[in-house]
């Protein structure tokens, strides 16, 4: 069976004035199949924003293709257009990008249904199951967005693409705006809703605690290419890529002492995605980075079912033992945040 979402090979350059180019994606390519998480991390700049909404149809990709459902996306069939609509929903970082602050929240729920041309009764039976099913009480319907919490707004913001009952979300960073503890309930959220509905997920994030729970596998991004992707479990034990591995330490081991003995030092910060010197997007940052990675552009190689890995050296990482303490670290500080957000 063909995955519900295929992205291939997808580019985005931007041209700016002079001739020189921001290469913000630079040949993605990855599929999701139906009811299932895929999360795209990445440090800011890496790209992410730009994928999703060229897989949304929202801005045109200089080269590549996505297909929904086996059709092709783009020229017009995008999230707005006829034939998609309610089939695809987007959840935006603030809420307040989804909610209108004259609107009561009953309503801005029920608006993409009027768009599907359902009837008042209907929808209105639709909104307070919805409600039920955010666990948004039924009085927060008569609320303006900005009488609500963060968290509750963000909950409305989600309720608002699940009330269609699409077969894909896109989520840009859906909880990085909330505190630990609406955070740990909006993630406990997505599971729910994943499993009532069977929606898929794209969670485009650089919250990797939230991406441990929430996703099925999980790629990572540096300058516009995907350097490693492999199943959730896979990528917190035992991450492959260099960048992976600096990525994972910097959000585990906060304390300097630990990451400077234990993980991979990723040296500079990510430099921007003008013109891009060729060879691996990593090459000036990586401890083993040698002239080969200079040059040549390391494909990705599968290691294990699901897992690919775009270095030269990734048999170097390997043989590192450095992952164990940071994933027993990792599951314990998440473990701490759930259950802030359950009591
Ligand atoms: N319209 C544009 N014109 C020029 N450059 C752009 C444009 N949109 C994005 N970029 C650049 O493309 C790169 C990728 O941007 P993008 O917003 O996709 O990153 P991101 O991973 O979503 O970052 P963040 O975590 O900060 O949201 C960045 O260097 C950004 O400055
Ligand atoms: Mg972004």
């Amino acid at each position: 069976m063909s995955a519900m979402l295929d992205v291939q090979n997808l580019v985005k350059l931007f041209p700016l004035a002079g001739g020189k180019v921001v290469q913000a994606v630079n040949g993605v390519s990855f599929t999701i199949n139906r009811g299932e998480t895929l999360s795209l991390v990445g440090e800011s700049g890496s790209g992410k924003t730009t994928v999703g909404r060229c897989i949304l149809g929202l801005i045109d990709a200089t080269e590549g293709d996505v297909y929904f459902d086996g059709e092709q996306m783009g020229r017009g069939r995008n999230i707005r257009s006829k034939a998609l609509r309610g089939r695809i929903q987007l959840v935006f970082q603030e809420p307040a990008e989804s909610l209108d602050p004259r609107i009561r929240i009953g309503e801005t729920l029920g608006e993409p249904l009027r768009y599907l041309g359902m009837n008042r009764a209907d929808r209105d039976r639709r909104v307070r199951d919805t409600a039920t099913h955010l666990g948004l009480p039924e009085r927060a319907l008569d609320r303006y967005p900005s009488e609500l919490s963060a968290g509750l707004q963000q909950r409305a913001g989600i309720g608002r693409a699940i009330i269609t009952r699409p077969e894909l979300i896109v989520l840009d960073e859906p909880t990085s705006a909330l505190d630990p503890t609406a955070r740990a309930e909006i993630v406990d959220l997505l599971i729910r809703l994943q499993a009532e509905f069977g929606t898929a997920y794209l969670l485009i994030t650089h919250d990797l605690s939230t991406v441990r729970f929430v996703s099925h596998r999980v790629a990572v991004l540096y300058l516009g290419s995907i350097v490693e992707e492999a199943p959730s479990e896979t990528l917190f034990a035992k991450p492959l890529h260099p960048y992976s591995v600096g990525l994972l330490a910097s959000v585990l081991l906060p304390d300097p002492e630990l990451t400077r003995s234990s993980a991979i030092q990723l040296e500079g910060e990510i430099p921007s995605p003008i013109d891009l010197p060729p060879g691996c997007p990593l090459a000036g940052r990586c401890p083993f980075a040698d002239a080969r990675c200079k040059t040549e552009q390391p494909p990705p190689v599968m290691v294990a079912p699901q897992h690919f890995v775009s270095c030269f050296h990734h048999a170097k990482v390997a043989a590192l033992d450095h992952t164990t303490d940071n994933f027993a670290r990792f599951q314990e500080d998440s473990t701490r945040l759930l259950s802030v957000g359950a009591g």
